[in-house]
């Protein structure tokens, strides 16, 4: 069958593998590639069980495969068969060197961007999706600048707004699609080309399209904005728990406000996610770089109040239970960083299980689809830990649960029978303020919310 676009994808993972999956489900008359240094990835996205859990994606994968959806790991070929590439590789905080904690990692993108211009054999449209510093795609264009042969790139930014656990809804109906490009003759074209592309199923008035820098820019600023909304609820739920407030009443008292909006408004544990972090980080690293100290700091603090977040947890465990852990089995519901996925990157979950054994706390994580992850998160760690997928038998015998992810499923559970297994006093800790804690405090729990008074039977 002839196809109307060859178009690659350089990167299998959480948005690689969702963005192209969608894109060839709405357009059967392109032939989409994806392609990844990792056979391993490449194996499983093409059996049947994929490498990340993503509510939906199955269903679709399994239309479009070996259709007009493949997945290899032959780079070269890819990128000399396909005129379109979308980038979509890892860009994590830089680990080493200069910017080391704060700057992204440019490593994997600049390789990928050598690889281009390697195998490239006629003029190519380079897609930003990963998500980079601004000014990235000059760095790209002067790397694809080739003198030695007449192949021509146009570098064009389409940054990747999906969140995990809702990717493929996400996809299909975006609040918005965002292209930005250079303003010349040849950028201005490009961009049209994938303003058309998009338009096969997204209304037109939801693709806008923006200068390069302005594109870049607006996605690193779009999930600081998002992180920073979480830090203000959870900077507030602290001062809830000193005044006797109700976290929910004052979200929903502010949230009501149509200037402010209800969402991302709700209290937590702490929020999680391999971006939010890396990409304020980024932030505030090209800030500093720039000479803007205030601006720098003033982000920073987004990072800072999560970090406490979670440590307070901490410390309410502890004062809580007689100020000592040792030797207490505390049961975690939850690992993944948010419902619906089992991806655990940056999860407050990680943080709260390293401390839980530095106080020598026994741990015992349930979660319908993180423990594969769970376990090679704390493989290094040194403690006492064991994972349990049934939630009823990984609170046997505990004295406290930590509710560290909203999925559904511990909403519904019978918290009697729970209770009646476990060590007394027993307590609840709901990171999450997804349980109905005055049943809970019925039961028998002494029950520790985020963000309002505690219900609790023992005497002060
Ligand atoms: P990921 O780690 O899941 O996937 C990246 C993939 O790129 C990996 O499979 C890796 O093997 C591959 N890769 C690295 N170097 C390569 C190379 N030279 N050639 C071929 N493949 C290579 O990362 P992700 O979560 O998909 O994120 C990718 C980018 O998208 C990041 O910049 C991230 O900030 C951004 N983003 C992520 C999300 C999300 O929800 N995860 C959402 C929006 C944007
Ligand atoms: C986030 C953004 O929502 C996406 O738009 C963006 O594309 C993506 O980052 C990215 O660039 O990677 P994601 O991290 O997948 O998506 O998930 P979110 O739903 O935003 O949740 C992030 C974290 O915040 C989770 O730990 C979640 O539990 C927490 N959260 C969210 C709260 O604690 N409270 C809230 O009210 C909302």
């Amino acid at each position: 069958m002839e196809f109307e676009k060859n178009i690659l994808c350089i990167g299998a993972g959480y948005v690689g593998g969702p963005t192209m999956a969608v894109l060839a489900h709405k357009c059967p008359q392109f032939k989409v590639t994806v392609v990844d240094i990792n056979p391993t990835r490449i194996a499983e996205w093409n059996s049947d069980e994929l490498p990340i859990y993503e509510p939906g994606l199955d269903k679709i994968v399994r239309a479009t495969r070996g259709k007009n959806l493949f997945f290899s790991t032959d780079i070269a070929g890819g990128i000399r068969e396909n005129d379109i590439i979308f980038v979509s590789v890892n860009t994590p905080t830089k680990t080493f060197g200069a910017g080391a904690g704060m700057a992204a990692d440019l490593q994997y993108w600049e390789k990928t961007a050598r690889q281009i211009l390697q195998y490239s054999e006629s003029p190519k449209i380079v897609i930003e999706k990963s998500t980079l510093p601004v000014k990235t795609a000059q760095a790209m264009e002067n790397i694809l600048r080739n003198v030695h042969s007449s192949v021509t790139f146009e570098v064009l930014s389409n940054p990747e707004f999906l969140a995990e656990g809702t990717a493929v809804q996400d996809l299909e109906n975006p609040d918005r699609v965002l292209i930005g490009s250079r303003e010349t003759p040849s950028g201005l074209k490009a961009r049209e080309m994938l303003v058309e592309m998009y338009a096969k199923w997204v209304p037109r008035e939801k693709i806008i399209t923006s200068n390069i820098w302005s594109s870049e820019l607006s996605k690193i600023v779009a999930n600081a904005f998002l992180a920073q909304r979480i830090s203000s609820i959870n900077s507030i739920s602290a001062l809830c728990e000193k005044t006797d407030a109700d976290i929910t009443e004052v979200a929903r008292a502010v949230g009501m406000d149509s200037r402010i909006g209800s969402k991302y408004l709700n209290a937590s544990v702490g929020f999680g996610g391999s971006c939010f972090k890396k990409d304020i980080l980024n932030l505030v690293y090209l800030c500093r770089y720039y000479g803007l100290d205030e601006v720098a700091d003033y982000w920073e603090g987004v990072v800072k109040i999560n970090r406490y977040q979670q440590e307070r947890f901490i410390v309410n465990m502890l004062s809580s239970m007689f100020n000592t852990l040792a030797g207490k089995r505390i049961c975690l519901f939850g690992f993944s960083f948010k419902a619906n996925t089992g991806d655990t990157r940056e999860s407050p979950a990680i943080f709260i299980s390293e401390r839980l054994m530095e106080e020598k706390a026994e741990i015992v994580i349930t979660d319908p689809k993180a423990l594969k992850n769970a376990r090679t998160d704390l493989a290094g760690a040194k403690g006492k830990v064991s994972f349990v997928e049934d939630p009823y038998r990984a609170a046997e015998g505990c004295h406290a649960i930590a509710v560290l992810t909203e999925w559904d499923l511990y909403r519904t559970l019978d918290y009697r029978k729970i209770y009646d297994t476990m060590v007394t006093p027993a307590y609840l800790f709901d990171g999450r303020n997804i349980l109905d804690h005055k049943k809970c405090f019925d039961i028998g729990f002494n029950v520790y919310p985020i963000g309002k008074p505690p219900l609790t039977h023992l005497k002060k």
